[in-house]
């Protein structure tokens, strides 16, 4: 059968006719295909299409190199190259626990608009979320184009930001992050082990610093590559002017009109490039039910660095993931 790539609204693509419960499904004209069509589009959804871990493993080898998930205490107990992201209802034990109240609704599992990993060195390449349980209220994952958000960019605007650079320091407290968040989040219940937790992620994981525009090898593309989430300041700018900047570039990235939100049903998966694309999840309520596991995939980044450059000779002492 032909491979379909139908577009998504406002960007993405649908991939239709594979099988992948059959093994042989991917084969050198199948990866070409998907390959290509990930390049072109960002993120590739493949409906009710990933109905088993073996499945979803296969996929992901053909967009990069699975790595064990980068939080051990969320890896699957039987194969560490998939991480669980679960949400039991009424459940407040996990140490981070954390119930947001936004616009009203209180949501769990809420997270702001980022790319993966931004408080490392090494940007993973990507990472294909598969659904199992599907929340039945909420819990979509929404998507957004940082290419494209370049492109819409005023030429001054660009001109003014090639060659500068962000630096990143964790910040999983969500409402302390500051650009392109939304102004009245709150938190409404929080474990309280979560305060010390997270800052024991801030000491393990010093600062570090990305480009503020990369380039799309594949395309020459170039990407407002700015994750909302953990940014602190423009090096080596002064901090009225950088938060300005920040404040500015994050607001015109996370423009909710150029995004695409996935309502999930069992067995939905979604490949992004996490070099290109930005993603946030709306939550769930307290009581609902969501289980997806995820793979993450590795690539060659080398963009990024520790802002003291002491701090990258030990590389990280723990890992973490959003
Ligand atoms: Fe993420």
């Amino acid at each position: 059968m032909d491979i379909i790539i139908r577009p998504l609204s406002p960007f993405g693509a649908e991939v239709i006719g594979l099988d992948l419960d059959d093994p042989n499904a991917l084969d050198a004209e199948a990866r070409n295909a998907l390959l290509a069509a990930w390049v072109e589009h960002g993120i590739l959804l493949f409906r009710n299409a990933l109905r088993s871990e073996a499945a979803h493993l296969r996929l992901s080898r053909v967009f990069g190199d699975p790595q064990p998930s980068a939080v051990s205490r969320i890896n699957d107990a039987a194969n560490p190259y998939l991480m669980t992201l679960n949400q039991r209802p009424g459940d407040a034990s996990k140490e981070t626990f954390t119930l947001f109240e936004i616009d009203g609704q209180r949501r769990t599992g809420w997270l702001g608009w980022h790319w993966d990993q931004s408080f490392t060195a090494e940007i993973v390449r990507g990472a294909l979320l598969r659904m199992i349980t599907p929340a039945k209220v909420d819990g979509r994952t929404g998507f957004i184009d940082a290419a494209a958000a370049y492109d819409r960019l005023a030429p001054a605007m660009q001109r003014r930001i090639e060659g500068l650079e962000v630096v990143y320091h964790f910040t999983a407290a969500q409402e302390r992050n500051r650009f392109g968040f939304p102004r009245g989040l709150r938190v409404a219940q929080r474990n309280p082990k979560a305060e010390a937790a997270l800052a024991q992620y801030r000491r393990d994981f010093p600062a570090v610093v990305h480009p503020l525009v990369i380039t799309q090898h594949e395309t020459g593309r170039k990407v407002l590559k700015l994750s909302p989430m953990h940014a602190q300041a423009v090096l080596g700018m002064d901090e009225t002017e950088s938060d300005a900047l920040l404040h500015e570039l994050a607001d015109h990235l996370v423009d909710a009109r150029f995004a695409y939100f996935h309502t999930w049903q069992a067995d939905d998966g979604i490949v992004w490039d996490n070099w290109r694309t930005i993603h946030s999840a709306t939550g769930v309520p307290f009581d609902v039910e969501r289980l997806a596991q995820r793979t993450t995939l590795v690539g060659d980044y080398k963009l990024g660095r520790y802002l003291d450059p002491a701090d990258g000779r030990e590389g990280p002492r723990r890992r973490f993931d959003d």
